[in-house]
């Protein structure tokens, strides 16, 4: 099985690429859905078609499903919600804001992903393309299995015998609602899908990133920042979509001022963007909207290229022993700059901040009995140099 996720900006051609190449893989012959997890439902639009919170058959071997995040949360986060409701209530919230604050941020993208993986194991595809939410959204989705392991191995222990035990004495000390068993339940489960949602993203034999962006100076910076943050997520961007680019040879001033701006743009791309294939697709005459149309953009953007084939991307994250007494850990990190970067060690998690963005890395085992060493950026890649912990390897 093969994953695609595109994302961008907003307006550059998410849809549309995601919808385009989708239609080109089940005309090749793979048995292909392609699913928005953007709550703005364009996906339809963009083939001209009504779609359902159910696959829904385009054409044959190409199907389109725009998930219907309201319905999959009331289902699956109901439980949590009345107990969260129940606490704020306790504490002093008024009933309407608290049933407002527990209405999770995001929770429209993460049962969207949910769906995503509830899809891929069922086994049906060949293919699967995601038409994802802008930038922002996306990677604060992505990074969320991960930030909820962080979240539940403190607030949901994993010995949740003690908790049970206490719960009679914690509510009567503090007057608040213990959490019942169902809503350990439900957490445990949405943290154990959400895992696998995150393996299933980050496995470099399925899953590839595809960044869209429009040869345009504003549009290719944050192209570039989007590409620094997916991979310090650990996500693989293996392919850059140039879309809406200008045909040359026009007479026409106006257009002629386009055309070299965009050739301007284009060969900065060229360079940010490495070894990773850069695909060019033109400003249509009219909106790229029917199956017809879209194969069409998607024969031009790939021409005898494999869009389903995996590029080769540097490894995100890499261990390596450098001397005797010394290892570095490299996170790769394109175009970061070097005054957003912060890293602190905390037991044995390493907090990576870039700009607004952070993981919280958990050190494989042989670094946690080290000590960091100092730390570096070239190269588009950090590197933490750690030294075995004179204390620990002593007493192990
Ligand atoms: N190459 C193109 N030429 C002309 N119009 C395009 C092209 N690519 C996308 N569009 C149009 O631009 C608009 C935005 O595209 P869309 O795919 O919805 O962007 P996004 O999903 O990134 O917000 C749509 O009306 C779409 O039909
Ligand atoms: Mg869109």
């Amino acid at each position: 099985m093969r994953v695609l996720l595109f994302t961008g900006k907003g307006g550059v051609g998410k849809t549309t690429t995601a919808a385009a190449t989708a239609v080109q893989s089940a005309r090749r012959g793979h048995k292909t859905l392609v699913l928005s997890t953007d709550p703005a439902h364009s996906l339809a639009d963009a083939f001209g078609v009504e779609l359902e919170h159910e696959p829904t058959e385009i054409e044959p071997g190409l199907y389109g499903q725009q998930v219907d995040t309201q319905r999959a949360f009331e289902d699956s986060w109901r439980e949590v919600q009345h107990y969260l409701r129940d606490v704020l209530e306790a504490g002093g919230v008024d009933p309407l804001e608290a049933e407002e604050l527990t209405v999770l941020p995001g929770a429209d993208e993460v049962l969207a992903l949910l769906e995503l993986r509830a899809q891929a194991e069922s086994g049906r595809w060949d293919v699967l393309v995601v038409d994802c939410a802008p930038t922002a959204e996306t990677l604060r989705l992505l990074a969320l299995p991960e930030a909820l392991s962080w979240y539940m191995e403190r607030v949901f222990p994993r010995e949740r015998r003690l908790v049970r035990s206490l719960r009679p004495v914690l509510s009567q000390l503090a007057g608040l609602p213990m959490p019942p068993d169902k809503v350990f339940a439900a957490v445990e489960r949405l943290h154990a899908e959400l895992s696998e949602v995150r393996a299933l993203l980050v496995d470099p034999s399925t899953t590839s990133v595809r960044l869209v962006l429009t040869p345009e100076a504003v549009v290719v910076a944050e192209a570039r920042r989007t590409l620094t943050s997916l991979s310090l997520y650990g996500y693989r961007v293996d392919g850059v979509v140039a879309n809406r680019v200008m045909p040359f040879g026009s007479q026409d001033p106006w257009m002629q001022g386009w055309v070299a701006a965009q050739r301007k743009q284009l060969d900065g791309i060229a360079t940010s963007f490495g070894t990773t294939p850069v695909w060019l697709s033109s400003y249509q005459p009219n909106e790229p909207v029917g199956v017809e149309p879209l194969a069409a953009l998607a024969a031009q953007l790939y021409a005898d290229v494999d869009p389903l084939a995996v590029n080769e991307t540097e490894d995100p994250l890499v261990v390596e022993r450098v001397s005797s007494d010394e290892f570095v850990l490299s996170v790769a990190l394109p175009h970061a700059d070097k005054r957003t970067v912060d890293l602190v060690r905390k037991g044995d998690e390493l907090v990576l901040t870039v700009g607004s963005h952070r993981r919280v890395l958990a050190l494989p085992s042989v670094l946690r009995r080290c000590v960091v060493d100092g730390a570096g950026l070239r190269d588009g890649a950090l590197r933490v140099r750690f030294r075995p912990d004179p204390d620990v390897w002593m007493r192990a």
